[in-house]
């Protein structure tokens, strides 16, 4: 059943079109009323001015790494700037993301395009509104509310969950944190690769690797009554670029997902996994559709049209495995 646009997105549209100004960024917005002005720092004196900032050919840290040559460890030294996060020389708290972009003149065509996007992106913006961890929230809220994913009192398990945008959704979805007395208590557990900050309500098991099979022991222990209503999917590996070998890889993944399903999903539970489009997607439909009742493909706003990334909503699990074999 195909659900009405959700209210969120046009909420979404609306806010960032005209009425509530979404800050371009946080730490580039103005402070609240009666707020303390943040310190500047005091102006050098123009003896001791730096150079001009000559930023690494970089973006995303790439030049944090250059091996800097003796001339510029020497006159370029930067100055110590405590608790602030640094992208070449720009400290990211002084100047806001967006300056410290510009001053990346050197990035490449790519970089500077993906940058560009991302701080057009109504998504991007309306994460920071909304405190999500990442715009990817958007995905699941639509997904969700378009085709009722998750309820008070579900078990989920949130694979590739970091940095923990889709944990935030599932833990209100399911009442995790417990913040409706009047509906039953869900369980969200989430597994990543990398480190995923505590969020109330969540627990998290990470670093932990899908295709560890430990992982899946500690993952049985975790969830109560050893078994998850909803497995969801939002991993991605790293991206070579070379588009064939990251979606074999992906479509990989998810099938590591389904082979461990019958010990970790309840009969009559739902699997949602993101994919990229390519010459594999059919192995997992198969699959898919062999275990499940009901399987379609879906492609939420969230998702750039320009992506090959679409998610499969696997729904009514058929096969589980009896205890003695888990
Ligand atoms: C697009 S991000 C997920 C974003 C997340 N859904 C959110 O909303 O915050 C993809 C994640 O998949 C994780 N990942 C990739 N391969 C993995 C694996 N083998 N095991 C566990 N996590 C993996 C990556 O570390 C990455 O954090």
């Amino acid at each position: 059943m195909l659900l009405p646009l959700p209210s969120f997105l046009s909420e979404i549209k609306n806010t960032l079109k005209g009425g509530r100004q979404a800050p371009a960024c946080p730490v580039a917005a103005a402070p609240a009323p009666g707020a303390r002005p943040l310190p500047r720092p005091a102006p050098r004196s123009p003896a001791r001015a730096p150079r001009a900032f000559k930023p690494a050919r970089c973006f995303r840290g790439r030049g944090l790494r250059r091996k800097r040559s003796r001339h510029f460890r020497r006159r370029e030294r930067p100055a110590p700037m405590a608790g602030c996060c640094r992208l070449g020389r720009a400290s990211l708290p002084r100047r806001g993301l967006h300056t410290a972009a510009r001053l990346c003149k050197a990035r490449s065509g790519a970089e500077h395009q993906w940058l560009t996007r991302h701080l057009k992106d109504p998504f991007v913006k309306a994460a920071r509104v909304e405190s999500y961890r990442c715009r990817s929230a958007f995905k699941l809220l639509e997904l969700d509310a378009r085709h009722r994913i998750l309820r008070p009192g579900l078990r989920v398990l949130d694979c590739g969950a970091a940095p923990g945008a889709w944990s935030q959704v599932a833990v209100r979805r399911v009442n995790a944190a417990g913040a409706d007395p009047s509906s039953p208590v869900g369980f969200v557990l989430g597994l990543d690769l990398l480190h995923i900050a505590p969020l109330g309500g969540a627990t998290f098991l990470c670093p932990a690797d899908v295709a560890d099979p430990g992982t899946w022991q500690r993952v049985r222990e975790l969830l109560p009554g050893g078994r998850a209503d909803v497995i969801l999917s939002d991993m991605a590996p790293n991206a070579t670029g070379i588009r064939g070998l990251d979606h074999d890889q992906l479509i990989g993944l998810c099938l590591s997902l389904l082979d461990v399903a019958p010990h970790v999903l309840s009969p009559g539970g739902t699997f949602l996994c993101k994919t990229w489009a390519g010459s594999l997607s059919h192995r997992l439909q198969k699959r898919l559709t062999e275990e499940f009742q009901g399987t379609r493909t879906l492609k939420p706003e969230a998702s750039r049209k320009e992506s090959s990334e679409v998610y499969l909503l696997a729904t009514q699990y058929r096969r589980a495995a009896g205890p003695g074999r888990a």
